[in-house]
């Protein structure tokens, strides 16, 4: 196996090295009483009104579930990232926004940045918004996108940001459930020079039952072209800003009071609304950004993820500016004007840490070096990616091509439910081999069980859990707690269950291995093979369907579609082209379906549930070894389906 140690360059400057991260890691997970003696030192990153006294208090019994960090603890999650930095770096940059167009920059100093999440803060309370009151973010990568998070931060407000990628339809169900009071968006959004119709979506989802709880919608100008405004309900952002005075009271918070709501995927059902705390969420955002990045007073910090993921929201704005560090936002994609896109901004900007996904390495590797090399890129000082196992060919590329083999790859394991990295190879840690998450961070205890829940040690492949707990995790379903304690603290009682799976080498490094649910992944985006299987049926054609995942070169994984047409219709493909469009209206352009198979049937067992697992090999090609088919109602349906798939 590979492994690349760290250049004597990196290690020269770095924040640790493999002994002393052993024994911190060891330190914090030693005793109960180390593991939170750790946090509370790790507690001290945080500006707090009221320091807290109590560290830790979880309980994972059934019957007397909780899960609370820091709870006598209160803060302000902006002034931990505004006004703190006010007194010593009032006009470091905060963020750089990077418009799609390259002719389009913007840089917005910390005392800036103060000043607007001030003023819409204010706005924002006297449109009657306040403490615990939901507001949906629908916006494009902009400042406002960033300023609108902290404003609703600063006056205790619980944000949950959607997509701008995602559908009136989606938008439309997260507004329902989360029956918020406020809509901040844009006119349009732009993306490698196409327009989305951001406002328009606005307006279709609120034509929805269930979303007349919307009092207020703010617009940011951002293109300029014309977009209905209706009389009282719509106001323009920057009117309010300029109406609006720059006094604005941070509130207090307790700790364990909401941050911010932020819908992902499962595998059953609607997106669930995974609930983030103040105090917890913070702590823990705030000191993984320093261990994971190595991060120094002049960094210039990217992270290419949207802030409508948990990415986006941990490491585009929380942990950058709590720290002080100048953070960049970016509006377009990496392909436009050209590829070269990626090296040019890193050049334009000085950028010292890039942050990314395997998807846009392996779109960008597949396009040739060339418009790599078409910059120095000697200001990146460290590489990471995030949401996907990364492939070896590509990371040997992201190290040796766009790191020119002197920057470490931080590939950083966590999900949205955990708010921050659990996993990762510290810089000057470890040495690092392609496509392993490698070590659990500081306080955190990963562990490998079997089916039965029995702890696998030594090397071994199984589900991945993590045992105790740390600040950063969720706490909670928005409305539904009960979907919560199902979903991940009723299958191995006791302990997280991460719904991914792991392998732990014979150096006792971690991988993991993919999800061992019926969530997707695709191109780094999490989306659940329900959500798309009832998107399909709501269309008249389609009678049933089952959705797997398939392997795909650039997305990781690609969507495949089996679907029973209801008699009458006949499979073509204009039909099928009308499905894809129909799905991809309801979710949103992520949800495009890869492969689509017209079929008569599907492998049931004599239960009645669908075998996915054939299914699943069937997407990938694979015809033979399709295991135990004798559970099977129909085994002649197998057959046919081959016939289907091999012939497409
Ligand atoms: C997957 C994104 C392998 C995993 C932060 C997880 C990864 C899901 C990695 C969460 C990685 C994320 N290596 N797989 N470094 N990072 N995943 O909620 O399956 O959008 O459960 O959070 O992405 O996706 P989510």
């Amino acid at each position: 196996m590979k492994k690349f140690p760290t250049s004597s360059e990196f290690a020269a400057q770095a924040n640790t090295n493999p002994e002393k991260y052993a024994q911190l890691y060891q330190q914090s997970i030693e005793s109960d009483e180390s593991n939170e003696a750790f946090w509370a030192k790790r507690a001290e990153l945080v500006d707090w009104i009221k320091k807290p006294t109590k560290i830790k208090n979880i309980n994972y019994d059934l019957d007397n579930f909780k899960i609370k960090w820091f709870e006598d603890g209160e803060l302000n999650v902006s002034v931990n990232c505004l006004d703190r930095h006010l007194v010593d770096n009032p006009y470091k940059p905060a963020i750089i926004w990077e418009g799609d167009h390259p002719s389009l920059h913007k840089i917005i100093s910390f005392k800036e940045l103060h000043s607007e999440v001030c003023r819409l803060g204010n706005a924002m309370r006297k449109m009657g918004v306040g403490k615990g009151d939901r507001v949906v973010l629908y916006l494009p990568m902009v400042p406002e996108a960033v300023v609108s998070m902290l404003a609703c931060a600063r006056i205790g407000a619980v944000h949950t940001v959607v997509f701008g990628g995602f559908s009136a339809e989606s938008l439309a169900s997260r507004i329902v459930d989360s029956q918020a009071k406020l809509v901040i968006t844009a006119d349009e959004g732009v993306r490698g020079g196409r327009y989305s119709p951001l406002k328009t979506n606005v307006d279709r989802a609120l034509d929805v039952d269930g979303t007349e709880c919307i009092e207020k919608v703010i617009v940011v100008h951002r293109t300029g072209n014309s977009v209905p405004m209706s009389g009282r309900r719509d106001v323009w952002y920057h009117t309010v800003i300029d109406n609006s005075n720059e006094d604005c009271p941070p509130e207090t918070m307790n700790a364990e009071d909401p941050l911010f709501l932020l819908y992902t995927s499962g595998s059953t059902g609607k997106p669930k609304g995974v609930v983030h705390t103040t105090g917890g969420y913070l702590t823990y955002a705030l000191s993984t950004f320093r261990d994971v990045f190595d991060v120094k007073e002049d960094d210039v910090f990217w992270c290419t993820a949207d802030v409508g993921w948990i990415t986006g929201h941990s490491y585009v704005t929380y942990a950058p500016l709590a720290n002080g560090t100048t953070t960049i936002v970016f509006e377009g994609v990496p392909q436009y004007p050209t590829w070269a896109r990626i090296g040019q901004i890193i050049d334009k900007h000085d950028v010292s840490i890039l942050y990314t996904a395997p998807t846009a390495i392996r779109a960008m590797m597949k396009e040739g070096d060339a418009y790599v090399r078409e910059s120095n890129r000697e200001s990146l000082r460290l590489l990471g990616t995030v949401g996907e196992p990364i492939n070896p060919e590509a990371w040997d590329w992201y190290h040796n091509v766009v790191g020119e083999g002197r920057c470490p790859i931080v590939d950083t394991w966590w999900q949205t439910e955990t708010g921050g990295i659990l996993m990762a190879p510290l810089p000057n840690s470890v040495d690092m081999k392609p496509g392993a998450a490698m070590n659990p961070l500081y306080g955190i205890k990963p562990v490998i069980v079997d089916s039965d829940g029995v702890e696998l040690e030594d090397a071994a492949a199984g589900n991945l859990i993590i045992k105790d707990g740390w600040p950063g995790q969720m706490r909670t379903i928005y409305g539904d707690h009960k979907r919560f304690l199902e979903t991940y603290y009723t299958t191995y009682p006791g302990s997280y269950f991460t719904g991914d799976g792991a392998m732990r080498d014979e150096d006792g490094h971690l991988w993991i291995t993919g999800r061992v649910d019926d969530v997707l992944n695709v191109s780094g985006h999490r989306i659940g093979t329900a959500e798309i299987e009832s998107a399909l049926v709501s269309h008249p054609a389609a009678a049933e369907t089952a959705i797997v995942g398939m392997p795909h070169e650039l997305k990781g994984q690609g969507i495949c579609a089996y679907i029973i047409l209801r008699n009458g219709e006949e499979d073509s493909e204009r039909l099928r082209g009308e499905l894809n469009r129909h799905v991809r209206a309801e979710i949103g352009p992520i949800a495009n379906l890869d492969a689509i198979y017209i079929v008569d049937a599907l492998p049931k067992t004599r239960s009645g549930k669908i075998m996915r697992r054939i299914l699943r090999k069937l997407a990938a090609g694979e015809f033979d070894g399709l295991g135990d088919t004798s559970t099977l109602a129909e085994a002649s349906v197998v057959d046919d389906l081959i016939k289907t798939v091999k012939s497409a």
